[in-house]
């Protein structure tokens, strides 16, 4: 359904790039023309500032994105999350991971508060030893099976507050369908003192079950009787009946809720490993943390509203500038999962080709999400950001403070290394630049012509700089809470529901029709010719 104002202010954008190309206004010269464009384009919350000068927006540009977000109801869908409308239309389900933080909602508070309380006890009967597997000694590994979001959320958060662990036990993440991942994990482990959560919001998920079976049979084949194979499994589900029949107790099984989506739920129980690592007061911490961007994103007028305007960055990006897709690039090796995560949270949430409505979608949805750790990264894609043919957006983020102090230099070349990778996508060189240098350092004319086309790098390419005074729970906290209200917002401009995600179901239903074909020898004839000579050469590879 198209919403008459939404067209008018696309329309207008798209005016509006068109005459900044003819007069070839690029982020130099906005930076040119304006000595203040920094203070006028940068938004800082306590310890968390984003910098968006570096991207290709005059106050003009700002002024009709701002007009796009209102013509979109973007405060109204705001309004609407918070008030635990049923925003996920399709799946007639509210998203109301907001509930999990602070200020609960009465209709829900009640759950959540037991829930954290249950989360409490058990991080703390296995921190002071008073969980014993069934040999009598405690728990010191606890092994998280759960896969998306009951897997990415989790283990990015343990990597990235490595520093607050409480020390008490170590924390291990088994996701793939691929076997090798759990018997990889358990070699290293002892049955008897290693705990399961057996995360699934669903307990229908096939890699998580095949997963939890196998470790059930490893347990179960030292341990004497079903309760001591018991001791070592808890679960967090929102299908009771169905962790139950698979052998887990009533009491050991955490509560999730329809309105917490899988990509959102670290926040809730499926957030134990978290607890489990750094202790259920940094845990609050988190909640406190993202509670914070809850505020700011609902109380504070669009301009000045960091997921606003990222998310308008994004749609300009890729709806006006031609931006192929997003790349996101923490200099920290702590957030070197933060990417992996960010990527489910994005695609799955923006990959659809229908709105609300169900009409087919014509704007891009800004979701390819990418990106991996600096300065790795520096040593890998970072000449395809600078010099090849597609522009490529990038979010750079920074940390202030070390984790293990700055006293040395080597923190002090991290963060030159980020501000002068943004600077130089920015700045670029040009040929007469080029041109100069080569001559300076002795080449004569036929040698600078054929060498300096390749030096050029032709600059103006967009990037926000989040500088983070420090990485700690409460600031990852924020930080998470403002890429998930981005993305909320992302869906609100392009009018699509970011909170399903039925294309994964197509491929899970055709696995089971060809698991089938593989495991009972059947020839896979009545598929396609393609995939009917993949099964049938791995059965003759396999024979
Ligand atoms: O990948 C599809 C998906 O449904 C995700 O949305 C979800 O995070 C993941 O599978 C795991 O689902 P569950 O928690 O139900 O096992």
């Amino acid at each position: 359904m198209i919403n008459p104002d939404v067209t008018q202010v696309f329309n207008a954008l798209a005016e509006h790039k068109a005459y900044l190309d003819k007069q070839k206004t690029d982020i130099r010269s906005l930076f040119r023309d304006a000595e203040d464009r920094f203070t006028d384009f940068s938004i800082q919350v306590p310890d968390l500032l984003l910098d968006y000068s570096k991207n290709l927006v005059s106050s003009e540009t700002r002024g009709l994105l701002i007009n796009l977000a209102t013509a979109s109801r973007v405060p109204e869908g705001i309004q609407a999350m918070f008030a635990g409308e049923t925003i996920n239309s399709s799946e007639q389900q509210a998203a109301l991971h907001v509930a999990l933080r602070e200020q609960r909602p009465s209709h829900v508070r009640e759950e959540v508060e037991s829930c954290l309380s249950k989360m409490e006890q058990l991080v703390d009967a296995v921190h002071t030893g008073n969980w014993p597997g069934y040999s009598g000694k405690a728990i010191s590994d606890v092994v998280n099976i759960g896969i998306g979001g009951s897997d990415l959320g989790p283990s990015m958060v343990v990597t990235a507050l490595a520093q607050f662990s409480v020390n008490r036990v170590k924390l291990h993440f088994v996701s793939n369908g691929d076997p090798v991942h759990l018997e990889g994990t358990l070699r290293r482990l002892n049955p008897e003192t290693t705990l399961f959560i057996i995360s699934s919001k669903s307990f229908s998920t096939l890699e998580t079950r095949l997963n939890a079976s196998a470790a059930q049979a490893w347990i179960a084949s030292k341990a004497q009787s079903n309760a001591d194979v018991a001791r070592h499994f808890v679960a967090v589900t929102g299908n009771l009946a169905a962790a139950t029949d698979f052998g887990i107790d009533a009491d050991r099984v955490f509560p999730l809720w329809d309105w917490v989506g899988g990509r959102f739920s670290l926040w809730s129980a499926i957030g134990l490993p978290i607890a489990l690592s750094v202790g259920m007061e940094s845990f609050r911490e988190l909640l406190r943390g993202a509670h914070e961007m809850d505020q700011h994103f609902l109380n504070s007028e669009l301009v000045q509203n960091l997921p606003v305007v990222m998310a308008l960055l994004n749609v300009w990006h890729a709806g006006f500038c031609n931006a192929s897709s997003h790349a996101v690039v923490p200099y920290s090796q702590e957030l070197n999962r933060l990417p992996g995560f960010l990527q489910q949270l994005y695609m799955e949430s923006l990959g659809k080709s229908v709105d609300t409505a169900g009409d087919l979608v014509t704007n891009s949805s800004a979701g390819v999400l990418w990106g991996s750790s600096g300065t790795d990264s520096q040593h890998s894609y970072f000449q395809y950001l600078h010099q090849g043919i597609d522009l490529i957006p990038v979010d750079f983020i920074a940390i202030a403070n070390s984790s293990v102090g700055n006293s040395n230099e080597q923190h002090a070349h991290l963060l030159a290394n980020c501000f002068s990778q943004s600077k130089a996508l920015m700045e670029g060189k040009n040929r007469a630049q080029i041109e100069q240098e080569l001559r300076s350092s002795g080449l004569d004319d036929d040698e600078i012509a054929a060498l300096a086309p390749h030096k050029v790098t032709i600059g103006n390419k967009p990037s926000n700089t989040l500088l983070l005074r420090e990485l700690n729970p409460s600031v990852l906290g924020k930080l998470i809470a403002l890429y998930e209200h981005q993305v909320y917002v992302q869906s609100l401009l392009l009018n699509i529901n970011a909170f399903d995600q039925w294309g994964v179901e197509l491929g899970k239903s055709l696995s089971k029709e060809i698991f089938n074909n593989l495991a009972t020898g059947k020839s896979g004839e009545a598929l396609d010719a393609s995939t009917s000579k993949l099964i049938d050469l791995s059965k003759e590879w396999q024979e």
